[in-house]
């Protein structure tokens, strides 16, 4: 029996959930709009918010879930990857607090958190399964043999998935953060407008930054001859944007599900929440004979509910951490 309250402040989002015998109570996240008008997130303006909202956030979750702080038997706190001034404000309050009520610690990995939020909700992925895990900052394909062992299999060797659609979104002058504007522009777009090289990387392994620059330059062109051309083909520039991004991702995921035999497989992760993707994965889950599982969109951008689903599975193993841990920017898994 275990009743954990968990903090996820990795970066934009102030978060903090109950779960309590491995069922979520609660999850409030606060997000963070102050970094809209500087077009990107603000690492110091960032921790001074999640000193803000940590309090009131953390006594939101508590009374959803109607619990009260000496029903719990751990607090779990995102040790990493993430931003370090922001860690450090969910950190210090998770330490503060376990030392407070006199309970144990659970540090959780931010990216296998993702991964674990399918199993929040059935229906859940079953052992081993393949994890395309898509974010602001990563992207990965994970192989998950249990809750507490995985591996990366595949990876971007420079920008994320997600830069990508934001760093698309900044030249069409969309605001911050551009990934959800460019899914809903595609939505009323011709995926195949416009074509963009795909990048050739060896093995399971992904590379995101040479499309921003094709980007940039088809542009330019377009640009010279009608200075209108952006606003008025937004829809197909974002469309055939995704598509491509879409197709480099998912060529990867069918090559890491062949070659392991693997046929359950998960996204997780911000970009996850795209629909084209969620579309697109489905239909090639159909054609390959996966089983696939994408997690309800309130999942799959930043929350405490997958920190707490991991620190359940942790609690369960006693994996506690002790009070001089400190946070770790570019935790490893
Ligand atoms: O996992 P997440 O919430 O935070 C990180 O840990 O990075 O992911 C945020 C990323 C951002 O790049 C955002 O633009 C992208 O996920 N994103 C999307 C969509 N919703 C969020 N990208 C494309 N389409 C979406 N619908
Ligand atoms: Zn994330």
């Amino acid at each position: 029996m275990s009743t954990i309250l968990a903090i996820e402040s990795s970066c934009d989002e102030t978060s903090a959930a109950v779960i309590s015998n491995g069922k979520i109570c609660s999850n409030i996240v606060a997000t963070q709009v102050i970094h809209q008008k500087y077009g990107g997130v603000v690492p110091e303006l960032a921790s001074r918010a999640h000193q803000q909202h940590i309090v009131p956030v953390v006594e939101k979750a508590l009374l959803d879930a109607k619990v009260s702080k000496k029903d719990l038997n751990a607090i779990a706190f995102t040790r990493g990857p993430g931003l370090l001034g922001a860690l450090l404000v969910g950190a210090s309050f998770a330490k503060a607090f376990a030392l407070g009520l006199n309970i144990p610690l659970i540090e959780v990995n931010h990216m296998q958190a993702h991964v674990l939020a399918h199993f929040i909700e059935a229906p859940t992925p079953s052992f081993p399964f393949l994890c395309l895990t898509v974010s602001g900052g990563h992207t990965q394909i994970v192989l998950v043999r249990s809750p507490l062992d995985m591996e990366i299999i595949g990876e971007t060797q420079d920008d994320a998935v997600g830069e990508a659609f934001d760093k698309t979104a900044k030249l069409l002058n969309l605001p911050y953060p551009g990934g959800p504007l460019v899914d809903k522009h595609a939505q009323q777009g011709n995926p195949l407008a416009y074509t963009f090289p795909l990048s050739e990387m060896p093995g399971l392994n992904y590379s995101f930054s040479g499309i921003k620059t094709s980007i940039l330059y088809f542009l330019q062109g377009k640009t010279k001859t009608n200075p209108q051309f952006v606003e008025e083909n937004i829809a197909d520039i974002c469309a055939s944007v995704q598509h491509t991004l879409i197709k480099m991702l998912l060529q990867k995921l069918r090559k890491a599900a062949r070659q392991t035999g693997i046929s359950d497989i998960a996204i997780a992760g911000g970009v996850s929440a795209n629909s084209g993707l969620r579309k697109s994965l489905l239909e090639l889950g159909e054609k390959e004979r996966w089983n696939v599982f994408i997690p309800r969109f309130e999942y799959c951008t930043d929350n405490a509910a997958m920190i707490a689903m991991a620190s359940h599975f942790k609690f369960e193993q006693a994996a506690f951490c002790e009070q001089t841990v400190s946070p770790l920017p570019r935790m490893a898994f």
